[in-house]
C-alpha cells in the first residue's frame, strides 16, 4: 500500500483538524504549505495501538518521570539509528519539543544570563530563553551549511553566556550541520564551560546523508549536552504533543525534571501520547522509510518549481520537508510576497523575517512540501500562473 499517494490526503478531515496556519485556518480555496506538519495520516501500527490501549477503558495517572516503555524505546532508537548510547533513566518524556526547549532554558539559565542561538532559526528558541528571563544573543549562520560564523560566535560569548543552542537539521534552512562543525562547537563549549542544547526534532528527515546527533559516538564526548526532540515531524503526530529531553547525568536530569514541574501534575505528557511514541519508535521503521522516499520526490518537485520562478533563488535543503528560497528581482519583502501569493494564487506560505526565524531570514519564504504530489503540483501551478502579478509591489 502507498501511504503517500494522492488519494491518501483527506482534505475534509484536515479542514476540521489541521490548525496552526494550516487547512482549518484558511478559506476553502487555499492550499496551505505552511506549518511543518504532514498532510498524511500517521503509521497504521500507531492507529492500532491507540485503539488497543483505549479498548481497556482505564486511563489513570502515569509516572511523572514518564513511561518506562517509552523511555526505553527512545534509548533504543538512539542506539539503532544514531549510534548514540543513552540511558533510559536520563530521558524525560515531555508534552512537546516546544516544552522541552522551554524547560532546558529554565533549567540552565538564571535571570540575566544569556544564550546564543542560530540566526536563522525557529522562533521557539527565542521564546524559550526569554520565558526563562534569559537574554538572547543571535549568531549568524552560513545559509548554505547552517554553520555558525565561528568568529562572531566567539565574540558573542561573555561572562554571562551559559549555552549555545543548535537546531540540527536547521528549521528553516533544511540543512544538516556537518561533523567537523559540531566538533568546533563542542570545542568552544568546552573552552567556556557552556551548555549545548541540541534540538534534533528534524533529525529523522534526511535524504543523502543522515544527521549526526550531538550524542553520537563519532563525536568527541562532552558532558554538558542536552538533546530536545519529539515525534511531530517524523511520524505526523503534532497534535499528540509528544517530545522528550535527554540529560547527560542524574544531576542534570533532576534539574530538568524540577524545571518541568511534572511532579505537581500541572504539567506532563499524556499516557496515550507515550503509548503512541513507543509504537512509533519500535514498529514504524517501514512507514518512516516510505515517508522519506515520498519526501525525496516532493523535494525534487519543489526544487524544480523554485528554479522556474524568476524571483526565487534556490538553497537546496538536505533534510527536513522545508524549502527556504531567497527572494530576488523583486521589491517585495517576505511578508508582502507571502500576502501577495495568498491573494493572487491562493497558496499560503510562511514568510521569513524576525517574527518567525530571526532577522537573517528576512528576504526568504518558507515552503513546506510534506503533502501529496497532486496538491503540491496544483499549488506550484497556481503560483507559476501568477508570476507576472507577483512582480508588482
Ligand atoms: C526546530 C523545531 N523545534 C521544535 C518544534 C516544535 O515541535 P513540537 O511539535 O514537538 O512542539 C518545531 C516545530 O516546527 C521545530 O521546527
Amino acid at each position: 500500500m502507498n501511504f503517500f499517494s494522492d488519494d491518501q490526503v483527506n482534505i475534509e478531515i484536515l479542514r476540521k483538524r489541521a490548525f496552526n496556519y494550516r487547512w482549518a485556518t484558511h478559506e476553502p480555496d487555499v492550499i496551505p504549505l505552511t506549518a511543518a506538519d504532514p498532510d498524511f495520516s500517521t503509521a497504521p501500527p500507531i492507529i492500532q495501538a491507540i485503539s488497543n490501549y483505549c479498548a481497556a477503558g482505564y486511563f489513570p495517572y502515569g509516572p511523572p518521570k514518564g513511561d518506562l516503555g517509552f523511555r526505553n524505546s527512545i534509548a533504543q532508537w538512539f542506539a539503532r539509528k544514531k549510534n548514540a548510547q543513552i540511558f533510559s533513566d536520563l530521558i524525560l518524556p515531555v508534552n512537546s519539543a516546544a516544552y522541552g526547549l522551554f524547560i532546558c532554558a529554565k533549567a540552565i539559565l538564571k535571570e540575566g544570563d544569556n544564550a546564543i542561538i542560530p540566526d536563522p532559526v525557529d522562533f521557539l528558541f527565542r521564546k524559550s530563553i526569554e520565558h526563562a528571563k534569559g537574554i538572547v544573543k543571535t549568531c549568524s549562520l552560513d545559509k548554505k551549511t547552517a554553520q555558525f560564523d565561528v568568529e562572531e560566535l566567539r565574540k558573542k560569548i561573555d561572562s554571562k553566556t551559559r549555552a549555545i543552542f543548535l537546531c540540527n537539521p536547521n528549521n528553516p534552512l533544511g540543512k544538516i550541520i556537518q561533523k567537523e562543525h559540531l566538533e568546533t562547537i563542542i570545542d568552544i563549549a568546552k573552552e567556556y564551560n557552556l551548555w549545548i542544547v541540541s534540538d534534533e526534532i528534524w533529525s529523522d528527515i534526511f535524504f543523502e546523508k543522515p544527521c549526526i546527533s550531538i550524542r553520537s559516538s563519532v563525536l568527541s564526548h562532552y558532558e554538558r549536552v542536552l538533546i530536545v526532540s519529539g515525534l511531530s515531524k517524523n511520524f505526523a503526530l503534532a497534535g499528540h504533543r509528544v517530545g522528550y529531553v535527554i540529560a547527560p547525568d542524574e544531576l542534570t536530569f533532576n534539574q530538568i525534571y524540577q524545571a518541568s514541574e511534572h511532579a505537581t501534575t500541572a504539567f506532563g505528557i499524556s499516557v496515550l501520547a507515550q503509548v503512541i511514541g513507543m509504537t512509533a519508535l519500535t514498529q514504524c521503521d517501514d512507514w518512516l522509510k516510505a515517508f522519506q522516499n515520498h519526501l525525496s520526490k516532493m523535494r525534487k518537485l519543489t526544487f524544480e518549481f523554485i528554479e522556474e520562478i524568476p524571483f526565487f533563488k534556490n538553497n537546496f535543503p538536505d533534510a527536513t520537508y522545508l524549502a527556504f528560497p531567497q527572494l530576488k528581482n523583486t521589491e517585495l519583502n517576505s511578508e508582502e510576497m507571502v500576502a501577495k501569493i495568498l491573494k493572487t494564487a491562493h497558496v499560503a506560505l510562511i514568510p521569513g523575517g524576525v517574527n518567525w526565524f530571526e532577522s537573517q531570514s528576512e528576504g526568504h519564504i518558507r515552503i513546506c512540501y510534506s503533502t501529496s504530489e497532486a496538491i503540491l503540483t496544483e499549488a506550484f501551478e497556481r503560483i507559476k500562473s501568477c508570476t507576472n502579478d507577483l512582480f508588482k509591489k
